[in-house]
């Protein structure tokens, strides 16, 4: 088996783990990231609203938008250190840092915007492709670094603990200690060992655990998986968020229509042309997202109706064409002119508030093993997420766990490096058409039984489901070669499990975990 020795292992190379990976770099430790593809290929490339920079706004009302968006489950801790570090972070790596071109105004100023639950035009962007300008930038400066090794492609199998792993079985008597990945590398179809000092999560969300999604392919919580077999102390994962708005035209793909096109006076309305939002929420259409998203799928399931609409008709026609140049593209390409008609929207889902548990420096319950981004949970979102707080979350974190793992490494090296027990791996070759439907089973059951709103009754159907398919996928998986196919399909059931169990185990509905009792009643609300 190969073995690539490293300071740093960063899985993921979205906006968490690029400016991760670029910090620790900087400062002369040596870097491996491993990347799904492409740069874009990651959720932070995907998205379109913006990011919170709110340098002269008023840090107590962010602070008040963001615990209010969360139905009062943020965790103060981690409110306090966004609001704080956001501005210098944005500051720092993206406008000193990776230069990014956001939009501005005639005078030179950043160009702001608003969205759900905002008080406050706080949100810069570049057009409505801010993910893609912020990630073709960075990854300019990935490529850039000659410390850093980017393996497309590469996808990570299990993390390696002293406690499974070490060749030396007397480490496991030491700490539950993290050092590094089994991984494998497509091309040559074989599985590798990277021994790292630290290892980092960053793998982004789980949106493609469900039918409908924001999400990129493959987003299917690799990092909650693999953090959960080695025992890592997960939290909150029953608060999926649904974004209130994705295309929705019959035999075209779902895909995002950013919220700050409501930000900007666009109304929803439902196929009678009524604004129900009005009568659900004193912001209407710009209500927290759990709360439009809730209120879409109830109008949807009382008419029958295959979609609500985003009318757009208060706004100029060439200010749309300016500043959504992204979505009125898409639109047209599958026949809705933005400019002229409405948008026919659903919700699908988006983001995970929950994840791996980690502290303020990234730190999860194995010793140097973190998470940041998405795939961790330091309590920031409780549960449900303000919008346009995921990119600056992304930096934020980043900054805080590069910075401590900085003075971690400049102690010196490890004492002993850990040698990894070989991987064997078995000759046969899992049939694809079965990998294929079993992903397909899983997202069906997320979407149907574990969605917008669930109920005992519906969660208990998924969990026999799941159950019966992980035992499927573990034949698959203990018996044929690997492929990454078959490491996403192992990751998603384990994943779709993990969020089906907290959801079962929760009966009390709050942001975006919604319980709804078996005659109809809601649970109780918090
Ligand atoms: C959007 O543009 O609506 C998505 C932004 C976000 O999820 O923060």
């Amino acid at each position: 088996m190969r073995v690539i020795t490293t300071d740093c292992l960063v899985i993921g190379a979205g906006l968490a783990g690029s400016a991760y990976a670029l910090q620790m770099a900087a400062s002369g430790f040596t870097v491996e990231v491993l990347a799904l593809g492409d740069p874009q290929d990651c959720n932070s490339d995907w998205a379109q609203g913006g990011i919170v920079y709110d340098a002269e706004g008023d840090p107590g009302l962010l602070a008040a938008d963001i615990t209010t968006a969360s139905d009062g489950a943020a965790n103060p801790a981690a409110v306090a250190q966004l609001v704080k570090d956001g501005p210098r972070a944005v500051e720092e790596i993206l406008l000193r840092g990776a230069q990014v071109e956001f939009d501005r105004d005639a005078a030179g100023a950043l160009d702001l915007t608003k969205e759900g639950g905002h008080s406050s035009r706080r949100i810069i962007h570049a057009a409505d492709r801010t993910g893609h300008a912020i990630l073709s930038a960075v990854a300019r400066q990935v490529s850039a670094s000659s410390r850093i090794t980017r393996r497309a492609g590469w996808v990570a199998v299990d993390l390696l603990t002293l406690s499974h792993n070490a060749e030396d079985e007397s480490r496991r008597y030491e700490p539950l200690t993290c050092f590094g990945a089994y991984v494998l590398d497509p091309i040559a179809g074989e599985v590798a060992a990277v021994v790292a000092r630290k290892t980092v999560l960053a793998t982004g969300g789980i949106g493609q655990v469900y039918l409908h999604s924001t999400n990129q392919p493959g987003s299917v919580g690799h990092g909650v998986a693999m953090a959960y077999r080695v025992g890592a102390r997960l939290m909150d994962l029953e608060y999926v968020q649904f974004h209130p708005t994705v295309f929705a035209r019959e035999g075209a793909p779902r895909f995002l229509v950013t919220e700050a096109l409501r930000g900007e006076g666009g109304v929803l309305v439902n196929l009678r042309g009524e604004r129900f939002m009005d009568a659900v929420h004193p912001r209407g259409s710009l209500a927290p997202r759990d709360i439009v998203a809730r209120a879409i799928h109830r109008e949807l399931a009382a008419s029958g109706d295959p979609h609500v609409c985003l009318d757009l008709g208060g706004l100029e026609r060439d200010f749309i064409r300016r500043r959504f140049p992204g979505v009125h593209a898409k639109c047209l390409g599958h026949g809705v002119d933005i400019t002229r008609e409405p948008i026919p929207v659903v919700p699908a889902a988006h983001f995970l508030c929950g994840g791996i548990h980690a502290d303020l420096r990234g730190r999860t319950s194995v010793r140097d093993l973190n998470a940041i981004g998405e795939t961790a949970c330091t309590g920031l979102h409780g549960a449900n997420r303000l919008a346009s707080t995921s990119l600056l979350e992304c930096l934020v974190a980043a900054r805080a766990a590069a910075g401590a793992d900085v003075q971690d490494l400049a102690a010196g090296p490890m004492a002993s490096p850990p040698r990894p027990r070989a991987w064997e791996s078995p000759g046969r070759e899992a049939d694809p058409l079965l990998v294929r439907q079993d992903l397909l089973q899983v997202r069906h059951t997320m979407w149907n039984y574990a969605g917008i709103v669930r109920s005992s009754r519906r969660l208990s159907r998924a969990r026999r489901i799941l159950l019966e398919l992980r035992e499927e996928v573990h034949g698959f998986y203990r018996g044929c070669r690997l492929t990454p196919q078959l490491i996403e399909l192992r990751n998603a059931v384990q994943t779709a499990l993990l969020v089906v169990h907290a959801a079962a185990l929760n009966p009390r509905s709050r942001g975006c975990h919604f319980i709804e009792e078996e005659h109809g009643r809601e649970g109780p609300r918090g």
